[in-house]
């Protein structure tokens, strides 16, 4: 079934825990991520990003998202990422994203709010949620450069004028490997000062290779959603290659236990089961 990320990120906001994001590149890793979803009975975003139109186009990713989100047996959110372009995120809530994001922030403040304002207005509208980014999350950083944290005043100011759903912050990580190749160092103090001040969940991008303690205590400390793809390329990759010599079906068999086992990991690094927990505690009253 597909779903909004609204409720579920609200959810995990009260709860400290955190919704897996897992980018998606061809119909092998949508599937797969489905697989890991239902293996361990929780929702996840299955997303698709502009910067992959060349691979997968936005219409071969919707029809692979509604196919494989419809018949999933947990809820999956079908998200569309990193939407550069306005009118290609209004087209995609117009055809099936149940959540898109505008990224508008390598622009000016006032221009991201511009951006963010007119997609929200039109998402909102038409029953999608929107998330927008402010304090660009850069890509292929050292640790020393992954250090433009969100500005706490600007992230509300953003938060008002908008009306957005959910906000990505910077707070130390960066898209892809580190250059470093250490583990960053992130800035938690910042992430606390951020959960109080901004009233709607806020979520990581870059997770890949942050390190799963960081990550594990980005969620209990307010980070309601975790977007991973490099780790899961990479691990495809590097599965694949290994069964080269034996045959195509050996390669996809391997392509798609690398991913399921690291999703199915990441999904224990952020806490996601304690979704099921908040749900058996709503439903008997207790919370
Ligand atoms: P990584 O590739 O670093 O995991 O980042 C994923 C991401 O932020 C997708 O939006
Ligand atoms: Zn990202």
């Amino acid at each position: 079934m597909l779903i909004s990320s609204k409720d579920l990120l609200l959810t995990a906001r009260a709860g400290g825990f955190a919704i897996p994001h897992f980018n998606f590149w061809d119909e092998i890793s949508a599937r797969t991520h489905v697989a890991a979803a239902e293996q361990k009975h929780v929702p996840i975003l299955l997303a698709w990003a502009q910067k992959h139109e060349a691979d997968i186009s936005i219409d071969e990713a919707l029809n692979l998202g509604k196919f494989y989100g419809a018949q999933a047996k947990v809820p999956i959110v079908l998200h569309l990422d990193h939407g550069f372009s306005p009118d290609l995120v209004k087209y995609g809530v117009n055809h099936g994203f149940t959540s898109v994001m505008i990224d508008a922030s390598a622009e000016k403040f006032d221009k991201n709010v511009a951006m963010t304002k007119d997609v929200v207005d039109y998402a909102h509208q038409r029953g999608v949620v929107v998330e927008a980014e402010i304090g660009h999350v850069g890509t292929g950083l050292s640790e020393d450069d992954a250090n433009q944290y969100t500005e706490v005043e600007a992230a509300v100011e953003f938060v008002k004028r908008t009306q957005v759903d959910s906000l990505a912050v910077s707070i130390g990580t960066s898209h892809g490997v580190y250059k470093s190749a250490k583990t960053p160092h992130l800035n938690f103090e910042r992430l606390s000062e951020l959960r109080k001040a901004v009233p709607i969940p806020l979520v990581l991008h870059g997770g890949s290779s942050s390190g799963d303690d960081n990550l594990n205590k980005a969620a209990r400390l307010g980070i309601t959603k975790v977007n991973i793809y490099t780790d899961l390329a990479n691990a495809a990759l590097h599965e694949a290659q290994a069964q080269k010599y034996a045959s195509v079906l050996k390669m996809i068999e391997a392509e798609q236990d690398a991913i399921k086992s690291l999703d199915e990991h990441y999904i224990d690094v952020f806490d996601t089961v304690k979704l099921n927990q908040v749900e058996t505690a709503t439903a008997l009253g207790a919370l």
